[in-house]
């Protein structure tokens, strides 16, 4: 087995304004050469996403998802970056199996409650905080998890709580989970990157 890149070449794919993205590339930036993983691609099913704008920004190759259901297409996308990790924040497409077979263990998403609560298909952004709020729920938080064959459904990696304070409406509880995953996401991501090298390494 030939030795993985170091850091880690890692692909984010995100369909949004890509708070997370940043995050997770600030945090890598900061942590110098013990990074273990590097942000190589941006890849949105949307042309016009602030993560896409964000690619452009910063130097970093960015790629139109053009047909989110073609599964050899995105392998193939995923395979010429010679990407080793997988990275969903805010991607709002359904994976498919394709990919999450061929980086099983290797892609990973971020998911704004405490899985297995409040997850599943059509359960993202504000509606999520709107059913947390709407069943009087005292937390909620922020989880991040292996990506499988089901929405929402593969194995959790790492959680934060966040509290859901009186007269919370579904906007200020996003933006306070929102804060969490931001330090959430970019460490279990350097995390994961870690144990993805020394295992690599060992094998
Ligand atoms: C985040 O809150 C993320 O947890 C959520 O979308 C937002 C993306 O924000 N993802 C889902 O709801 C997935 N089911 P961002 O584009 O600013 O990172």
């Amino acid at each position: 087995m030939t030795a993985p890149d170091f850091p880690l070449r890692t692909a984010v794919l995100a369909s949004g304004g890509g708070s997370n993205l940043q995050a997770i590339i600030d945090y890598l930036d900061g942590l110098g050469p013990a990074r273990a993983a590097q942000v190589v691609l941006i890849a949105s099913d949307r042309a016009e996403s602030g993560a896409l704008t964000k690619a452009r920004a910063q130097h970093i190759e960015g790629a139109v998802i053009g047909a989110p259901a073609d599964g050899a297409a995105l392998v193939t996308l995923l395979e010429s970056h010679r990407i080793g990790l997988v990275v969903l924040a805010g991607y709002l497409k359904f994976v498919p199996h394709e990919v999450t077979r061929r980086w099983a263990g290797r892609i990973i998403n971020i998911h704004p409650s405490l899985l297995p609560k409040f997850g599943g298909a059509g359960m993202y952004g504000r509606r999520v905080h709107q059913a947390v709020i709407a069943a009087g729920e005292t937390e909620s938080g922020a989880t991040v998890h292996h990506v499988n064959e089901e929405f929402d459904r593969g194995e959790i990696i790492a959680r934060e709580r966040v509290r859901v304070e009186q007269g919370d409406s579904p906007d200020s509880l996003a933006a306070r989970v929102l804060a969490a995953e931001h330090t959430l996401y970019p460490r279990t991501v350097q995390e994961l990157a870690v144990k993805l090298s020394n295992t690599s390494h060992s094998a």
